[in-house]
């Protein structure tokens, strides 16, 4: 694996426990505002993001590349609504797609047909996960200072399993 490829797959491994990291604090946010529904979502997202990151961890040793692991930012933990939590996650996952891109441009100027084809799975991956987030976006908009509407959508996302 070229050395290029191995050092964005290492970055992308680290973006992905970043949104983890991110979406747990998101999560205890929700928690703290008593909408346990909206911090399960939260924390399945976060899990799901663990499950991206080993993928990567899994192609790059396959392909005879080194994991490289660095330090991961901390997360913000303060927001001023359910509503700014989710446009964030949004913005958030706006600028994953952006990265996964970047990625597949470089693999395919490197010719890197193996790594091309690893990604065309997170491409699909990130067309769902903007899709989810702009849903849940558009749910917590439609009950802004509606409390009861607001209970109705914590409801809703506590189904997710
Ligand atoms: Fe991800
Ligand atoms: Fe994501």
């Amino acid at each position: 694996m070229k050395k290029k490829i191995q050092e964005a797959l290492n970055d992308q491994i680290n973006k992905e426990l970043y949104s983890a990291y991110l979406y747990l604090s998101m999560s205890a946010y929700l928690e703290a505002q008593s909408l346990p529904g909206a911090a399960k979502w939260m924390k399945l997202q976060a899990e799901e993001e663990v499950e991206h990151a080993m993928k990567i961890f899994s192609f790059v040793n396959e392909r005879d590349g080194r994991v490289l692991l660095a330090p991961i930012e901390g997360p913000k933990q303060e927001w001023t609504s359910p509503l700014e939590v989710f446009q964030q996650a949004l913005k958030h996952e706006i600028f994953v797609t952006e990265s996964i891109n970047n990625i597949v441009t470089s693999a395919s100027d490197e010719k890197d047909y193996a790594t091309l084809n690893f990604l065309q799975w997170f491409v699909a991956e990130q067309v769902e996960e903007e899709a989810n987030a702009r849903e849940n976006v558009e749910m917590f908009k439609r009950v802004e200072n509606n409390p009861h509407g607001l209970f109705m959508v914590d409801r809703a996302l506590a189904a997710r399993e």
